[in-house]
């Protein structure tokens, strides 16, 4: 099995990548590598038709797991021309490539609903908020429409990434440590997992003969205040900064959905996996931080 998996050097993409030990795997970003393990890589900008062309009839992979996006929600906000050249535009491009013999893995978000109830399901109608949310159905749209050999994972995770760019999870964890305020929201949920979880299960579905569209999170809904409680008791860290408010008083621009969390049963019933719950996750999330990332699934949770 081959494997292409673009934004290789990015949270998501670095952790599959790491994963993948018995396929040949090329990574694609416009960052050089940063793990333990050697990875070939293709360098350049995904936005480039000619290169993801070149790359796609290289490889030619019998897998693209394709990660790399613009996750800036505000970003988007500023410039939907951007986002939809990234999240869309760039989707079509390389599920095109690909073409459909290859396995395409789209990794898309719980920003595509409207976010007005809890644990929703495959089945529910997208109606994002934000010009990301938007991109990104777009996105999903363009895989689609190119066949059925697809797997769209609607997820939403943290972990510690490269040192590059800071995680919100690497954020929190430092802000606790060192003291420095934070709030967290005590009316916006999600249903977060830890990456290296997430990858896990990830892989078991993509060695499946399942298709189509999975929500793959934690199987717990929190606030982002009841989060931050929960990474710090996990963590042994004070909580003395942390205090809780409220989302409508932040001054964010891109207008967010307050209840993101998404119920995993399908990919629960259809794979006869669990997925873990809050503390879990955090545990593993503590224990790996001084961890390579090969290391990390060197210590199962399970
Ligand atoms: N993090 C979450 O909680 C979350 C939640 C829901 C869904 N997702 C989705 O999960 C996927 C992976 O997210 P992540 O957190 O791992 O993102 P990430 O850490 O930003 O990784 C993405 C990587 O792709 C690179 N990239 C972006 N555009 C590129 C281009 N045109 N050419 C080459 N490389 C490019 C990025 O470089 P730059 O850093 O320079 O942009 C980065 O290295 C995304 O599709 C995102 O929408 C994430």
């Amino acid at each position: 099995m081959s494997v292409l998996i673009t934004g290789a050097s990015g949270l998501l993409g670095a952790h599959i990548a790491t994963a993948l030990v018995r396929e040949h795997v090329v990574g694609v970003d416009r960052h050089p590598w940063w793990g333990d393990k050697p990875l070939e890589m293709a360098q350049g900008d995904l936005l480039s038709e000619a290169f993801v062309t070149e790359a796609v009839c290289r490889v030619a992979p019998s897998v693209v797991i394709h990660c790399a996006a613009l996750v800036d929600v505000d970003a988007c906000e500023r410039q939907p021309e951007v986002a939809e050249a990234y999240n869309a535009r760039m989707t079509r491009t390389l599920v095109r490539a690909a073409g459909p013999e290859a396995l395409f893995i789209y990794i898309t978000t719980d920003g595509i609903f409207q976010g007005d109830r809890a644990f929703s399901t495959e089945t529910d109608e997208p109606k994002p908020r934000t010009v990301y949310g938007w991109s990104k159905l777009h996105g999903e749209q363009e895989v689609q429409a190119a066949g059925d050999n697809h797997l769209i994972i609607r997820t939403n995770f943290y972990g510690w990434s490269s040192g590059r760019k800071r995680t919100s999870a690497e954020w929190l964890y430092r802000a606790l440590a060192t003291g420095e305020a934070v709030t967290g929201f005590t009316d916006f949920h999600f249903t977060p997992i830890y990456v290296v979880d997430l990858v896990e299960r990830l892989l078991v579905l993509m060695k499946s003969p399942h298709r189509g569209i999975f929500h793959l999170c934690g199987a717990e809904r929190v606030s982002k205040y009841e989060f931050a409680v929960r990474l710090a008791a996990a963590a042994g860290l004070p909580m003395t900064s942390l205090r809780a408010g409220s989302i409508e008083s932040a001054s964010l621009l891109a207008p967010r959905p307050k209840d993101m969390s998404l119920s995993c049963d399908r990919f629960c019933k259809t794979t006869g996996l669990d997925v873990p719950n809050c503390n879990a996750g955090l545990r593993r999330f503590g224990a790996d931080r001084d961890r390579s990332l090969a290391q990390r699934f060197e210590h199962g949770a399970r």
